[in-house]
Formats: structure tokens, sequence, C-alpha cells
């Protein structure tokens, strides 16, 4: 198996993945299972961005995570699911039961009519049905697009009809620390603008007696039953779809980014595998939600191809106390840990003894993902959860990238705190300037592009080529630009610096500026808003929104909840603005452009210089706005 033994063996191969590319991807995709071997390794064109890996190999990746690993792990867990709640018992599931709990669903999916390259909807919680159901997706070719449990009715219904779903997979509801949410509610109420869907399959997961649709909806725990344990696995080419999975863009609508088999697989094992430097018989956790690209990447594909034991959380770190996560690294002795840096901030103000009251000698490896992590937090984490010994793996990469781009390799790349450090084998990063030029050597700093591709890069966005065009491929023509700004060092090594287009990451998750900003603007109160991020300590990125009113708000406060409200109704509890500044205008251009760098400033506290205003059509708005900035 392909391995990177020490610093001198990761320059060599990530020397070998620059000059032969094909030669080294084949070597890795060797290692699976294929039903049949490519013809070609690798076609690109990143100018009409067009990208294919393994071409006319056949092959399904439920084999490579299920399958392959019966005759030599059949016994071993495959996923330990730690419940919401800590009183009651974890689930271990084995390889074998995970394999025949797969071939089941799969066989219900195909019951109720889902055939190969159908789109299903699964917007389930973090429970062991969720892996079931996408794995079976896999297993008979369809394809899944897995919605957040956290999202709305409104943003379930556009993912739902932008995909074409027929389908939706859900529950009567899900547990977040003490609270429970209605799930099929929201299933219900989104389905009223999704004139396509015809089935609904709801897991019976919080209690009996979910509101049924007749003819619609079916119950799980009814149709599994009728299911058999065997089903072959549908034979898919390696550019066939495997998911499709919603990210937020700068502007318009979220994309449906599209990832595919062959190429998928291999980069999120691979990447797993020597990032982490996995080794045999160790319990590997990642806290992500499966909803995310984390989740799908590093809970499901990557770790189960890898005949990991990966551990799925049912919970959040707060609940019923700060020690949760502690108490269940202790409880399952877990050797790998990967979080989010918001997580770590807000476990970071929790009483010590929180941590200190758990036996966390079983851990390795850390791991941080979802937005830069701050030294203050790295150095905790290393401290208080590592004592020291664990290295920190910053893994940076995006929905987009399907896996690991730039990341230490554990035990191998020498740290330096907050630092993404180096690139993996087979990326190929360029820094480019404002005028899109690639700058060349070292202490530089621009915005990040790629210029070669990876396997398991998206292949499109569902439905509009044109848009994945233009927006990952037009900036910074023949290169793939990633939306994010950086710098590099003296030594070569990368800190991602964050977005420079109008995305802000909240918590970890992404979320477009216009997107909430037409969310307020459905309020009638509402004439226009302009949405930007600002530094928060826990969240990384709070939302700040400067709201035009009709008329001037009366009781501030009450139309404050209530925009938050909408916007909650709109996309999430996960996208409402911390701040709500009212003013009259907004700093516009005289060609009617929001100066958002202005807003930005005012946002972060910082009017001292906020550079040159006089472009502006009228410059009083800011003495107005910097009077009034919360
Ligand atoms: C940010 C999550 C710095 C970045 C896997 C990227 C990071 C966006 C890191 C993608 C990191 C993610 N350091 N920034 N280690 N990881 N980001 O699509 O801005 O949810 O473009 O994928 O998160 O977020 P997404």
């Amino acid at each position: 198996m392909h391995s990177i033994a020490s610093l001198q063996d990761y320059h060599d191969q990530y020397k070998k993945s620059i000059d032969q590319p094909e030669a080294f991807w084949s070597e890795i995709a060797n290692e699976f299972t294929w039903r049949k071997k490519w013809d070609k390794v690798l076609a690109w064109d990143f100018n009409n961005a067009d990208v294919k890996w393994f071409i006319n190999g056949k092959l399904n990746i439920t084999e490579n995570c299920l399958d392959r690993h019966l005759a030599t792990r059949a016994n071993q867990t495959a996923i330990i699911w730690e419940p919401n709640n800590p009183a009651h018992e974890a689930k271990h599931i084995t390889y074998k039961q995970l394999f025949e709990e797969v071939n089941r669903t799969a066989n219900m999916l195909k019951a109720n009519g889902v055939k190969k390259g159908d789109r299903v909807c699964i917007y389930l919680p973090m429970i062991p049905e969720l892996a079931y159901v996408i794995l079976a997706c896999a297993r008979i070719g369809a394809v899944h697009s897995v919605v957040f449990a956290g999202f709305s009715a409104k943003s379930v219904s556009d993912r739902v009809n932008d995909a074409g779903c027929k389908i939706v997979i859900t529950s009567d509801g899900s547990y977040r620390g003490d609270k429970t949410i209605n799930l099929k509610g929201i299933i219900d109420t989104a389905l009223e603008s999704c004139p396509d869907v015809s089935r609904v399959i709801v897991k019976e997961y919080i209690g009996k007696g979910a509101a049924i649709k007749e003819g619609r909806d079916v119950l799980w725990d009814d149709e599994i039953q009728k299911a058999s344990a065997q089903c072959d696995a549908e034979e898919m080419d390696a550019e066939d779809m495997l998911f499709i999975l919603y990210t937020s863009g700068s502007t318009g609508r979220p994309k449906g980014m599209v990832h595919t088999c062959g190429g998928y697989m291999v980069y999120t094992n691979y990447t797993f595998r020597t990032t982490f430097q996995y080794q045999e018989g160790q319990v590997y956790w990642c806290t992500a939600d499966i909803g995310w690209i984390t989740g799908h990447s590093y809970i499901l594909y990557g770790p189960l191809s890898a005949g990991a034991t990966t551990v799925m959380f049912e919970g959040v770190p707060s609940w019923p106390d700060w020690g949760r996560f502690w108490q269940a690294i202790e409880r399952h002795k877990v050797n790998i840990f990967y979080t989010a840096p918001t997580a770590i901030r807000s476990l970071q103000q929790a009483p010590p003894e929180f941590v200190k009251r758990h036996d966390l000698s079983s851990l390795k490896v850390l791991g941080s993902v979802g937005e830069p992590i701050n030294e203050e937090a790295w150095h905790w984490y290393d401290e208080n959860i590592g004592k020291g010994k664990c290295p920190i793996i910053d893994t940076w990469w995006q929905t987009e990238t399907g896996g690991f781009m730039i990341a230490p390799i554990a035990n191998v790349t020498k740290l330096k705190p907050a630092l993404a450090t180096l690139p993996l084998p087979g990326v190929q990063p360029a820094v480019m300037n404002e005028s899109g030029l690639e700058i060349q050597g070292n202490n530089i700093e621009g915005r990040l592009a790629i210029k070669f591709p990876w396997p398991s890069m998206a292949r499109t966005i569902y439905g509009d080529h044109q848009r994945f065009k233009d927006t990952y491929f037009s900036t910074f023509p023949g290169k793939y630009f990633t939306g994010d700004g950086c710098k590099r060092d003296d030594e070569g090594y990368y800190r991602i610096t964050g977005r420079v287009d109008d995305i802000i990451i909240v918590s970890g998750h992404n979320l477009g500026t216009a997107e909430i900003e037409s969310a307020i603007d459905e309020h009638t109160a509402v004439c226009e808003t302009a949405v930007v991020g600002f530094p928060h300590d826990i969240k990384g990125q709070g939302i700040y929104a400067f709201v035009i009113c009709y008329d001037k708000p009366r009781e501030e406060e009450k139309l404050r909840s209530e925009i938050k409200e909408k916007v909650s109704k709109i996309i999430g509890p996960i996208a409402k603005p911390d701040k709500i500044q009212f003013v009259s205008g907004l700093p516009k251009t005289r060609s009617g452009k929001i100066m958002r760098r202005i807003l930005r400033k005012v946002a972060e506290g910082d009017t001292s210089n906020l550079g040159d205003t006089t472009t502006l059509l009228d410059p009083n708005v800011v003495d107005e706005i910097k009077a009034g900035a919360l």
C-alpha cells in the first residue's frame, strides 16, 4: 500500500506526482477493486472545465468500502455510533453488519422505484441509517444528495427541485442536545413546493406514529423488513456521478457540486491514510456532520474504503456538558480526532476540569478543518488535548476539491502553528496576483489557484456547467480558482488567510452573503440589505447586516428578531445575523455597486482608515453608518 514514511519520501512522491502524474495515480488506483481497469488515467482541459480520471474504468465504490473487507475484517467495527445522549449505549457496527444493512437498504430503495442515475434527497440526523442509505445509493448507482438536517424547508425544496429528486429519505425527528427537532414537519412543508416527489421514506426514530401522507409516505421499518440482505452492486463508470452536494455561492443560488465515482474514491482513501497516517486497528473520529463534505469524504468514504473504524457522533459538544467530546474519546479510545476551529474555540472557554477529568491518552493525531485555525486555538488544542505529543493536521480543502489539498502529513511534515503547511502529492498550487499572474518564489501573498487536476475534484455544477466554468475557471484562465487568499512563507509553507469573495465562513459553514441578503429582503419592512462578515471569537466570522427599511423602524429590537426569524426560516438557523444595523443608505459607487470594503471595516470596528471614499455617490452615508456601528 502506498504510504509516506518520511519527509524525503514525501518530497520524492510529490516530485513524482508532478513529473509523472498518470503513473503516480495509476499506482495508487491499482490498490482498489475495479470491475475493469481504465484505458487512460487522465484527460483534462481547464479552459472548458473538463476533467476525467480513470477513463472507462468500471467499479462500485461500495465494493471497495464493504465487500473487499469481508474476507479480512468482517467482524471488525466499521462504525461506532455515539448517540446524542451519553447515557444511552453506543452501537458498534461491524463491516459484515454494515454490508448487510447497506444491501438491505439498497433493496429497499429499489423496491421504492429508485434506479441507477436517479437523484435521492437524504435529510436525516446523524444516525446509522444515514450511513446505510448513502452507501445504498452508491451501491445501486443512484446519486445521493444529502441536505444537512439543520437547513430550512425552503433550502430543502430548492435543493430537491434543483437536483430533480423524486424521492426523499427522512426521519420523524432528530435530537440535538436537549432539543428535539421535527424533521418530518420540515420535509412536509418543503415538499409543498416539490411536485415531482412521489415517495418519502420515513425512519421513525424519536417515536412512533409519524404523520404519514397516504400514497406518498412509507415507513423505513416496514419497508426494510421486506428487503433481502443481498444486493449486487451496480457497475459504475469511473466518471458516473456518485453524489451531489450543495455549497453556497458568492452570488445566486447554492451550487450542486457533482462528484464522480473513481477519482473521488482513490483520492479520499489516499489522503485519509497518508495525511493522518492511519494505522490498522486505530479508532478515528471526525466530529463533522455527514451533511457536509467533511462527513462524506472523511467519516464515510475515505475511512471505510481504508477499512478503518470510524466514529459517527449524533450529539453536540456542549451537552450534557462541555466534556462531551473528551468523554467520548475516553470511552472509545479514539486515536485520531478531527474537528473544527469553531468547536475548539468554544471548548477552550469551558472550565479546564471538563478536559482534565477524562483520559485522553489514546490520542495520537489531531486534525482541524473548515476555516483558518488561529494560533491561540492551535496552542490550546496542542497543549490541552494533544498534551504536546500529537501533531495537529490542519487540512485545507473545499466541497469542490472533494479531499484534502494542503495539509501536513502526521509525524512527517514539520508543523507551524496555524499553517496548513505543504500541498499533498498531486496538488499544484499557484499564488496569483490581482492582475492574474502567478507570483513566483516564497514570502509572498495572493490568491490561491490550482493549476493541475487532482482525482477528486468536482466535475461540474449539477445542471449548470457554464456556472462551473465561470465560477472556478474564468478568474485565472487555465487554472482552478479556490476563492481563498493565502500566504506562502520563506519555506514554501501555506497559510490560508480566508475567502476573498463574498462567501463568509460561520462556525465552519459556508454562507453566501447574497443568499442572506435576499432572505432579509423578504421581510416586508426591508428595502435593501448588505451583509458582510466580521471577526467573531467563537464562530470565526459572524454575520453583520446593514439594513435599509422603507420606514424608520419604531421598534428596532422587535424588527431585529423578526428579521432573524425570517433568515432562519428561509435558509436555516446557522445563517441568522449576529448584528443588524438599520441605516438610511449604503455606500454605493456612482455605478450603484455597494462598496463592501467600507462595510467590512465598519463591521470589524476599524473605522480609522476607510480608504478612498471619493468615488461614492453620497459620502455622507459613511458618517451615519460609522456613528451607528454596533
Ligand atoms: C475554508 C470544508 C483555512 C476555506 C472542507 C475554504 C479553510 C472553505 C480550511 C471551504 C483550513 C476549509 N484552513 N481555511 N484548514 N478548511 N477552509 O466547502 O475558505 O465547507 O475555501 O469545505 O473553508 O469550505 P467547505
